[in-house]
């Protein structure tokens, strides 16, 4: 059964998109099946990977809204060699509907659960607030990605989201789960960042990731070409960084399985 990772942190501009997309093409270089899907209405992670958040048949919100299935909407990333369950604008509808309906935050979890046994990992790209679609990522996923950069007010935002993910296991996802920390744009130059990567440490210990992702300009050009940094410049720190996520990723899925038996 597949993975599911839901990729939040209501701060925007913090890396989550850029986060989803790169760990989705490292993982995939890996030979592992991975499913991208898109829950934020701005369509970036859509767009990322190549593909025209104007022009899709089916988007997520079909899914959410019941209009579409998962396996109609899903599409190939164009590059990358993973699928994409696409996401835009219209995302924005889907949540105001939501709001009449009952059983709203288990919508996701509903369409996944057909498909999601054709992955090994499925990763849900968030939008920057707490809001129906973030909810309904959370109640889907069993762990929770969270990609902050280490500034003074970070850790202010992560307590917060730490709140919700406490809320959601307490009502509808008992199995949810801190999946991991991870500290982007960083530069160990910067005190600050080595201040705040300390506490971060000292308060969540193994949740922080080994891996920091630098601050890096093919992560931040690659979009623009539709593709991941690995298809851009595979050999750039950026690409690189994700592709030792993915390392660390998978390393740890092994002794956690290895645990289970
Ligand atoms: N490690 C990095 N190095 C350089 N630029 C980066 C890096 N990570 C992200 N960026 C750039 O920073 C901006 C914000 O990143 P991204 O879109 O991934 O954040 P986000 O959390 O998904 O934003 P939003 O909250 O709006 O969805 C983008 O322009 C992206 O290209
Ligand atoms: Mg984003």
């Amino acid at each position: 059964m597949a993975r599911i990772i839901a990729v939040a942190n209501q701060k925007g501009g913090v890396g989550k998109t850029t986060t989803c997309v790169n760990l989705a093409a490292s993982l995939a270089a890996t030979q592992r099946r991975v499913l991208l899907v898109d829950m934020d209405p701005q369509g970036n992670a859509t767009t990322g990977c190549g593909i025209n958040k104007m022009e899709l048949e089916n988007s997520a919100c079909d899914v959410l809204l019941g209009d579409a299935t998962a396996a109609d909407t899903i599409v190939s990333a164009p590059e990358g060699g993973f699928a994409v369950l696409p996401g835009n604008e219209d995302l924005t509808l889907a949540e105001v509907n939501l709001l009449q309906e009952i059983g709203r935050e288990l919508r996701l979890k509903k369409a996944l659960a057909p498909v999601a046994g054709l992955y090994d990992f499925v990763l849900i790209d968030c939008p920057p607030s707490i809001n129906m679609l973030t909810v309904n990522a959370l109640t889907a996923a069993d762990g929770v990605l969270i990609p902050m950069q280490c500034e003074y007010y970070a850790l202010e935002g992560l307590s917060s989201l730490l709140k919700t993910i406490e809320q959601v296991r307490d009502s509808v996802n008992p199995g949810l789960d801190v999946f991991g920390i991870l500290r982007t744009m960083y530069d160990p130059r910067i005190n600050l960042s080595n201040e705040v990567s300390m506490q971060l440490i000292e308060h969540f210990d193994r949740k922080v990731f080994r891996t920091c992702v630098p601050r890096n300009v093919r992560l931040a050009e690659a979009p623009s070409f539709g593709k991941p940094a690995l298809l851009h410049d595979r050999h750039s720190r950026g690409a690189i960084a994700y592709l030792a996520l993915a390392g660390e990723i998978l390393r740890r899925e092994d002794a956690r399985t290895k645990e289970a038996v």
